[in-house]
């Protein structure tokens, strides 16, 4: 895989100079007079995320300036250095002294250095950085393949990445660490109690299937994840509007964070006996499609009405959550982008997660943090439960009301889950709409670092 860092740099890489305006008169003092003529003849005042390259004689590149925000802004923003790849030359770098935090830092260089190249000879120029000291580069380097992973799976159009595709991606990942592999394809969902992946995915020409991957000792603690695979959502006959349907290529984001996960996990060889599920659809309009006031069992038992064919999502999970809950893990996490719900309430940075275990709730929002990759407690709340009451079916996958949609539907999952010792539900966005440092526009990794950051901490 394309790498960001020049791990055996010549003694020539560039120095990168990071100032705020705080420190910048400071900064200014320290250059030679030559680099502080040309820096104030260029009016730089190391505002977050400017850029300056100061000449030698010879008119190469001596140095560069970078701003970031000041040490006590409240924005900011410990990507900003994932701006660099973006707006520098060619060439070999390293950090001369130290951004706010150095390995977030150098992991931003590494995710702003991404480019999604399959259908277009990449722009990407070589813009390489000298591991910084004192960083585990390997650590960083197993994060940013990671969301590589997640986002070429994201970015790659349905018409490429459909539930077969997805299932080829998860078999690759299996045979790399090697992983037990497994898929229930077609009528054979039916055949082994799964109607609702077969329910939602059937009106496809592309066979909805289910992912099954182990990995790793029996003996340990075990940990499931299960990510939603719904390749293409088109809100089934109950059809999105076009501006709603355009960028429903991203509906397996949480099947492509999982995978994410699963490959970091694999790489730094946790102590768990881990499992991803990845229910693998595509929700499309045909004359065999489901349709609004189906009823369908599920693997659970329950009957379910569907009261919208557009929340296909939880209608997946639920039968993957059914099975994952069979063999009473330690830790069952489900990532998915469930809801327009949970962007309307928090947007698209910061996705919502839900858990009635407080431990577990305070290290995904202390990892979360570290990380720097955002996430935000929302409430099981149990006094909307009655709102998933169906008057002909145990329950509908979606209640009249348009309120607290992200909540309802985590409700809906957690009627799903009950032997797991501990349940942790994510409602991803898993795309970045408009490009920020280390974020470029597109698909995105979201809550895969954070949950791996628990994961070492816990099983390391
Ligand atoms: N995949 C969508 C959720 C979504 C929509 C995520 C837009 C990000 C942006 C999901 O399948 C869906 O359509 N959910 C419905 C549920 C509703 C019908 C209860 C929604 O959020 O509108
Ligand atoms: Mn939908
Ligand atoms: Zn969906």
């Amino acid at each position: 895989m394309h790498s960001a860092f020049d791990t055996a740099p010549s003694a020539s890489s560039v120095p990168i100079i990071f100032a705020t305006k705080a420190t910048w008169d400071a900064t200014c003092d320290e250059l030679a007079p030559l680099a502080r003529q040309f820096a104030q003849a260029n009016g730089f005042a190391a505002k977050p995320g400017a850029c300056l390259t100061l000449p030698t004689l010879q008119g190469h590149i001596a140095q560069v300036l970078f701003g970031l925000e000041d040490a006590t802004s409240t924005t900011r923003d410990l990507f900003r250095p994932g701006l660099l790849p973006g707006l520098l030359p060619p060439g070999t770098y390293r950090f001369a002294n130290a951004p706010h935090d150095t390995r977030l830092a150098a992991l931003a260089f590494a995710l702003g250095s991404y480019r999604f190249g399959r259908y277009r000879k990449s722009d990407a120029r070589e813009v390489k950085l000298a591991p910084p000291d004192g960083i585990d580069i390997a650590a960083i380097t197993r994060m940013a393949d990671a969301v590589t992973l997640a986002r070429d799976l994201i970015n790659t159009p349905s018409n490429d990445m459909g539930p077969e595709q997805l299932a080829l991606a998860a078999q690759h990942l299996a045979q790399r660490f090697g992983a037990d592999f497994n898929c229930i394809v077609g009528d054979d969902l039916v055949r082994q109690n799964f109607p609702l992946i077969h329910a939602v995915g059937m009106a496809s020409s592309r066979p909805p299937r289910l992912i099954d991957l182990s990995w790793g000792d029996p003996a340990h603690p075990r940990v499931t994840l299960v990510g939603k695979g719904v390749c293409f959502d088109t809100g089934g006959l109950d059809l999105k509007p076009s501006a709603g349907m355009l960028i429903m290529k991203k509906d397996m984001g949480g099947a492509a964070n999982v995978l994410a996960l699963a490959m970091m996990v694999m790489d730094a060889r946790l102590k768990i006996r881990l499992r991803v599920l990845i229910p693998a659809v595509e929700n499309a309009v045909a004359g065999n499609a489901f349709r609004p006031l189906d009823i369908f069992p599920s693997r659970k038992g329950f009957n379910v009405e569907i009261g919208n064919t557009d929340a296909e999502g939880r209608l997946i999970l639920a039968d993957a959550l059914a099975l994952a809950d069979e063999e009473k893990p330690d830790l069952l996490i489900d990532l998915g982008t469930l809801t327009g719900a949970a962007r309307v309430a928090l947007g698209p940075d910061l996705p919502p997660f839900y858990t009635n275990d407080e431990t577990l709730s305070e290290d995904v929002a202390r990892c979360a943090k570290a990380e720097n990759d955002p996430l935000w407690r929302l409430p099981l709340w149990p006094p909307y439960d009655s709102w998933l009451d169906s008057k002909v079916a145990d329950l509908n996958n979606a209640p009249s009301g348009t309120f607290a949609g992200s909540i309802t539907c985590a409700l809906f999952l957690q009627r799903f889950v009950e032997h797991a010792r501990s349940w942790l539900h994510v409602d991803i966005y898993g795309w970045t709409p408009v490009a920020k440092p280390a974020r470029p526009e597109g698909g995105e990794c979201q809550a895969a670092r954070a949950i791996f950051k628990l994961l070492g901490e816990r099983y390391g």
